[in-house]
């Protein structure tokens, strides 16, 4: 029997990627850069499954130009923007994503922001390197205490919770926004909020929210406003949850103390965007899951879940399950 065909848009971590072109006749795309979408709508022509990263654009177009035998569209990412789920859906195919492999990753990650920003790492390391470091002094690069800060966090799903444990560590208060609160977590106190009292009561705002229409430019130049002066923002979730005009203005005129960027629009952010002439404001090239481990996992459940999808069988990370009941209905 034929091996099933497959376009794979970036290389995987090992073994998964061996994994993959052991069991499937793959067409690798195997540059740093993603393929542009017209390279996605040629090399997707007839393929039984499609592997991507949240680089790669997946709309109707590239579905329609894959055909009908398109069986799977595993996506090696937790958040699904990139892709066209509900189109996915219409046509009957199965897709995934990588949850919870890279939770506690990410979760680390916000951490260090967090601190990055409020205690002045990057612009204290920058003096050092640039040789401006006079002396100790008592106010040399003061920045925010964390021990009975409160937190606010926007999403309370997986990765905010494992921030809030996190946060509980350090003595902080948490509290958090959610349009399904959560039920609290064993060790946990975090109280559910409305987000306007969120952005009023934090000390630290962490974005932990898919990005949808409702939280595309949540936060925006009225959101600023009401922060405090004192408040540190930082965002590992993606870049369009953040009005990064508003933010500019409002890190510029310190109407909020400084903030971390793990995700930003576009990525790379171009050399010239006036957030980079802050020096409240620190910018990471999309790596808050970027752990050995975390990474590596991603890879494995991506791949296992696009040859699951190439035998038929149930996806094990399936975002859109109701294609099942529509199959279960056509085949009865
Ligand atoms: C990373 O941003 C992911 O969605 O996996």
């Amino acid at each position: 029997m034929s091996k099933p065909r497959v376009f794979v848009t970036r290389r995987l971590l090992e073994p998964a990627m061996k994994m993959v072109l052991e069991s499937c006749h793959a067409d690798l795309w195997s540059n740093e850069m993603p393929p542009p979408h017209e390279i996605i709508l040629e090399r997707v022509c007839g393929v039984d499954g499609l592997l991507c990263l949240l680089t790669d654009r997946i709309d109707t177009e590239v579905m329609d130009a894959a055909g009908s035998g398109l069986k799977v569209i595993s996506n090696c990412a937790v958040g699904m923007d990139n892709l066209d789920v509900a189109a996915a859906t219409s046509r009957g195919i199965p897709v995934c994503n990588t949850p919870g492999v890279l939770t506690d990753a990410t979760a680390d990650f916000t951490f260090a922001l967090l601190i990055a920003a409020a205690r002045r790492v990057v612009e204290g390391e920058r003096q050092v390197r640039s040789g401006t470091w006079k002396t100790w002094s008592l106010d040399t690069l003061l920045g925010a205490d964390f021990t009975s800060a409160t937190l606010g966090l926007v999403g309370f799903g997986r990765i905010g919770k494992a921030v809030a444990r996190r946060a509980t560590g350090f003595g902080m208060r948490i509290i958090y926004s959610d349009p399904n609160p959560a039920s609290p977590e064993p060790g946990v106190e975090a109280a559910h909020v409305d987000f306007d009292t969120l952005l009023r009561e934090s000390d630290f705002v962490s974005l932990h929210t898919p990005l949808t229409n409702e939280t595309r430019g949540l936060m925006n130049a009225a959101a600023f406003a009401k922060m405090k002066p004192t408040s540190v923002l930082v965002n590992t979730s993606r870049g369009p949850v953040v009005d990064q005009t508003a933010l500019y203005e409002a890190l510029k005129s310190q109407r909020i103390f400084a903030a971390a960027l793990d995700v930003t629009v576009p990525e790379p952010l171009p050399i010239d965007n006036p957030l980079l002439t802050l020096k409240n404001c620190i910018i990471v090239p999309h790596i808050a899951s970027a752990s050995w481990q975390a990474r590596q996992k991603m890879s494995m459940m991506a791949a296992e879940n696009l040859i699951a999808g190439l035998k038929g069988e149930r996806l094990p990370n399936c975002v859109n399950p109701e294609v099942y009941r529509i199959w279960n209905k056509s085949m009865g």
